[in-house]
């Protein structure tokens, strides 16, 4: 178990499409997810995909009870969530700031469906199914971007909302947003 290095924004290695996890249930995924826990926590993140240490895989993960850089978001149940597939329930968007840790000390405007159903698989095998919306919603979306090489700036329609947390946001604790 470890504290892995984030990759940032300009490493051609978030840029690139994940594979798809074959073999479920073994040592190696155990030890990848244990690290991804250790390293989100680490950066007090809300969630985490592979390819932000370097693992060209999809896998994402997600959760927390409180959150110190979104302390206004309600709690989201701890996942781990394989080969993911996302898609909209109905068409209604919505505009919210998001972060990410391979883009640290900023904030953007992003939009997101505002609903959606998700599925993949857990480590282990089973099948995970879920409708979300709100702040859920877009953390899914958000993680799953990562296994596509996209960053939340490429889906930005407005580049004149995107700027620095301690500019946006100064009440918010600096030690969340390195
Ligand atoms: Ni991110």
């Amino acid at each position: 178990m470890a504290v892995r290095s984030i990759l940032k924004m300009g490493d051609a290695r978030l840029l690139r499409v994940a594979e798809p996890v074959l073999a479920l249930d073994t040592r190696e995924l155990q030890a990848l997810i244990a690290d991804m826990f250790d390293t989100m926590e680490a950066a007090n993140g809300a969630g985490l995909a592979a390819p932000q240490i370097g693992e060209n895989l999809q896998v994402v993960i997600f959760g927390f009870s409180h959150n110190l850089r979104y302390p206004d978001a309600p709690p989201l149940p701890r996942t781990v969530l394989i080969n993911p597939v996302i898609e909209a329930v109905g068409s209604d968007e919505e505009e919210g700031w998001e972060g990410c840790l391979s883009v640290p000390g900023l904030r953007g405007m992003v939009p997101r469906w505002s609903r959606i159903l998700y599925r993949g698989v857990d480590p282990s095998g089973h099948a995970i199914e879920r409708e979300a919306d709100g702040f859920h919603a877009r953390v899914v979306q958000h993680e799953v971007d990562h296994l596509i090489g996209r960053l939340y700036p490429t889906r930005m329609r407005d580049l004149t909302r995107l700027g620095f947390t301690s500019v946006l946001f100064p009440e918010l604790d600096p030690e969340a947003d390195d």
